[in-house]
């Protein structure tokens, strides 16, 4: 296909194709650096996609697999999905979407493996660190593949959410692994023998649906971000295979990435991977859907109009929001809340727990859909200090995250979780539908607190009452 340029440039052509590589490898690192602040998260988004795009134009070019017709067409229709499921995904079914993604990452991933496995005219002639890449690009990829899928099913609830284990479950996946690892060895001895490609293939996914089922479904953000650094070792591992420079960095990244995430998230939960992965903790993390709270103690309830009064004539207020902000959609509301306070001259902060909601940056993307100023959103290490000399916190849809359990009680699930200091300020106001528990399942004495109050609701309805009660005062 590259037939038609001149001979003079078709002799350095191999370079060329580097160098662009190398560009789209600084346009991709360039692009997760300014994913680090919300103010230039989207333009490092789009230099990612750019840096893709170089990456996928210039490899179908260099490999002279396809015409450019299909290159375009095939551009123009991945991006019209693309686009299509971006816009019409909901913050909270985010990471139903990125499990889908790693799925297809990782199973792309593999394909690229079995294509160059499969098209060799004898694997005896591949070298041997060849068949171990391609043997460990089949195990990730397909690992990735099911387990992607299954952690897929059960936020969507379409496989239950519950752990579901066997006897013996643990060990047995253990066997697997040691098993399709033994096979990676033996396909690089006898690469000839195509039981042992498709044994090894068979049981790969088998290892990915075994892996992911025990787990709960509440801590499938936690299983997503693991997975999806394996979809980036497997797009190296591929990279490997085919020998392209640009897919090993590029799968190095997102590896890295993944498991840097996925440590993020573990440590803001006080929680250790082996207990994510193997501890069957959390259940359908479905809110409101654990016991209701012990009904013998009381909880102080309030109305929009009572909350008005005290909001308005607060010298400082904070906002902490949760995942129950996300699922009522009520983050336009509570702008609406926060600029009539701020008119009436009241300073307002908003405090970001880190694992706020279901996954990373949750909040801050929420919040900045509704046009809230990066400047006003502070973390959990900022806020903390500033809650002693804060008259009103508003918790909406947040609860593990204020739990002063976290810091109390050494028995508690959530024990050592870094939690917001809310019970430091002179009075917290909690928007939700009821008392039960979050994604914890456990009760929350903040709830019976003399300086806290109820607003029971859902918290978008809860929001626009409060807004309206706010022109009233
Ligand atoms: P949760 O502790 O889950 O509490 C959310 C609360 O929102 C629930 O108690 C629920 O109470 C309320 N709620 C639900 N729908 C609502 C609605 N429409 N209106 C008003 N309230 C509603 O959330 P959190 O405080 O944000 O804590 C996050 C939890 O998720 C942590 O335990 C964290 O470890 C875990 N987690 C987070 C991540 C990341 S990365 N963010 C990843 C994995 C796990 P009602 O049912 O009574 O309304």
């Amino acid at each position: 296909m590259s037939n038609f340029l001149p001979p003079s440039i078709q002799a350095v052509l191999p370079n060329i194709i580097q160098l662009i590589y190398l560009v789209a490898t600084g346009i991709f690192i360039f692009g997760i650096k300014r994913l680090g602040s919300p103010a230039t998260a989207r333009s490092g988004n789009q230099l990612a996609a750019l840096g893709m795009l170089i990456g996928v134009v210039v490899t179908l070019f260099d490999q002279q697999i396809l015409s450019f017709e299909y290159i375009i067409g095939g551009i123009v229709v991945g991006s019209a999905i693309g686009m299509f499921a971006a816009k019409k995904v909901e913050m909270t079914a985010m990471p139903e979407m990125v499990a889908i993604f790693n799925g297809f990452g990782g199973g792309a991933s593999a394909l690229v493996a079995w294509g160059e496995f499969s098209r060799a005219v004898d694997p005896a002639a591949f070298a041997t660190q060849d068949l171990v890449t391609i043997g460990l690009s089949i195990l990730i990829g397909s690992i990735t593949f099911t387990g992607s899928f299954i952690a897929f099913g059960k936020l969507k609830g379409f496989i239950s959410g519950n752990p579901i284990t066997f006897p013996g479950h643990n060990i047995f996946n253990a066997l697997l692994t040691l098993g399709t690892l033994g096979l990676v060895g033996w396909l690089a001895y006898d690469p000839a023998s195509q039981l042992i490609f498709w044994l090894l293939f068979g049981i790969a996914l088998l290892l990915g649906i075994l892996t992911v089922i025990p787990i709960g479904g509440a801590d499938m953000p936690v299983v997503i971000s693991l997975l999806n650094s394996y979809s980036g070792l497997a797009a190296s591992m591929a990279g490997f295979v085919i020998n392209n420079n640009l897919l090993i960095i590029s799968g190095a990244l997102v590896g890295a990435a993944g498991l840097i995430l996925t440590n993020i998230m573990c440590q803001a939960m006080n929680r250790t991977l082996t207990n994510v992965l193997f501890g069957a903790f959390g259940g359908d993390g479905g809110s409101g859907s654990g016991p209701a709270a012990d009904t013998d103690k009381t909880v102080r309830e309030t109305t929009p109009d009572d909350v008005a009064l005290q909001c308005a004539y607060a010298k400082k207020v904070a906002i902490v929001p949760g995942y129950g902000l996300a699922v009522a959609q009520a983050q336009h509301a509570l702008k609406e809340v926060v600029d009539k306070l701020e008119k009436r001259g009241v300073e307002v902060k908003y405090g970001i727990h880190p694992v706020a909601g279901r996954m990373p940056g949750h909040m801050n993307v929420l919040l900045a859909e509704a046009d809230v100023p990066y400047d006003q959103l502070y973390d959990m290490e900022q806020i903390n200090p500033e809650f002693k000399s804060t008259d009103v916190v508003l918790i909406i849809g947040a609860n593990d995250v204020v739990n002063p359990v976290a810091k109390t009680e050494p028995g508690s699930p959530i024990y050592g979780m870094p939690v917001m200091n809310v019970d430091e300020a002179d009075r917290t106001i909690i928007f939700k539908r009821s008392l039960s528990p979050g994604f914890a399942g456990i009760d929350n004495p903040l709830f019976y607190e003399e300086s806290n109050q109820m607003f029971f609701g859902d918290a978008k309805d809860s929001l626009q009452a409060l807004a309206k009660s706010l022109d009233e005062v």
